[in-house]
């Protein structure tokens, strides 16, 4: 069965061809990255528009590069929630036209539940039940993935996401937006003991909070520069990275033991972090649990994802009529 998938919640125009949730037959994405990067930040206003102009575009390559023609798609699936809003209308709209000129059932995904279906794309193997760290720009989410479509949220951010804790220490730090790869970049060389940054205090087992580790970081950048020093951007995006990356993996693999589970996974772009998987990796292994991490071309953003979990929505008889809205907030267990 071949599923379309249609990604436009923040600044990628993303569509993709993916044959029964785990064969990715295509796979096109334009983004408006570079030009956000310009404001430091994605500025909504923009990606709206961006996506206005590319996605016709970016579905017609995506058929192309398949060798497909709209007639032999099963169903159109697209990200309904949650994101920018105005960029989840783009690509809402486009689906629901290209779903009722072609006669094709019209499938909604939440994004985060297509990051979680990211894995399967990159491990055929894997199947639910498992425990899932869903680290993105804007969610933080500890997982348990009871089914294809059941899932139970055990542990959240009280405040910043953890892409966004990397995004906003990036620009204390003068690096380039996105904030994840430039922190992880500059860390590279950078000694993680050179500064002692706070393991912040937070309510429930499985909660994290970014936004004191966010301020201890630009405490270290004003008091440097009270004392007329610079500040070892290297050292200190090195400590920030060894620290987030650290209360990431120990919340994770503390709800992996207490919940015995037997697979645990990493999803969206947070996924990407190579400090992070390592932890991961090396924790899960000690607890007896195999590990499953998603390929990196598939922790970011991608209608990929959305196509894998559009099949299994779809399976399932998750499907919407014309009346489909986009949400900007929706929790991933929704009914
Ligand atoms: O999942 P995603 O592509 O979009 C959202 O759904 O938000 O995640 C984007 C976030 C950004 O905040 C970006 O800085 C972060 O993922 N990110 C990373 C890395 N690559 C991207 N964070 C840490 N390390 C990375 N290598
Ligand atoms: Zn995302």
């Amino acid at each position: 069965m071949y599923i379309l998938g249609i990604e436009s919640t923040c600044d990628e125009t993303a569509v993709s061809i993916v044959e029964d949730g785990r064969r990715v037959i295509s796979n096109v994405i334009a983004t408006s990255v570079a030009e956000q990067a310009l404001y430091g930040g994605v500025v909504p206003e923009i990606a709206s528009r961006r996506h206005c102009e590319y996605i016709s575009a970016t579905a017609e390559k995506a058929l192309a590069d398949a060798k497909l023609s709209i007639a032999d798609i099963d169903a159109v699936a697209v990200t309904f929630a949650p994101g920018l809003i105005g960029a989840v209308l783009v690509g809402v709209n486009f689906a629901k036209g290209l779903a009722y000129g072609a006669g094709k059932p019209l499938v909604p995904v939440h994004h985060l539940r297509g990051h979680i279906a990211a894995l399967y794309l990159t491990h055929p193997e894997l199947k639910p039940p498992f425990l899932c760290l869903v680290a993105s720009g804007g969610h933080s989410h500890i997982v348990q993935v009871e089914d294809y479509t059941k899932f139970k949220v055990l542990g959240r951010t009280v405040d910043d996401a953890a892409g966004e804790a990397f995004d906003k220490v990036a620009r204390t730090l003068g690096l380039s937006y996105p904030g994840g790869p430039s922190v992880a970049a500059a860390a590279k060389t950078g000694d993680p003991k050179a500064y002692k940054l706070p393991v912040p205090h937070v309510e429930g087992r499985y909660n994290v909070s970014f936004s004191g580790l966010k301020t201890a970081v630009l405490n270290e950048v004003n008091k440097c520069q009270m004392k007329g020093e610079t500040v070892n951007v290297n050292d200190l995006a090195a400590s920030f990275q060894e620290r987030i990356a650290g209360i990431l993996a120990e919340k994770l693999l503390l709800a992996a033991a207490d919940t015995g589970a037997q697979q645990v996974c990493l999803a969206g772009g947070v996924a990407a972090n190579g400090r992070l998987r390592q932890l991961v990796n090396d924790g899960a292994q000690k607890l007896g649990a195999k590990v499953y991490l998603p390929h990196l071309k598939f922790c970011g953003d991608n209608g990929a994802m959305i196509a894998a979990q559009g099949y299994y929505e779809y399976i399932t008889g998750h499907t919407a009529d014309l009346q489909l809205n986009g949400l900007p907030t929706l929790p991933i267990d929704y009914e």
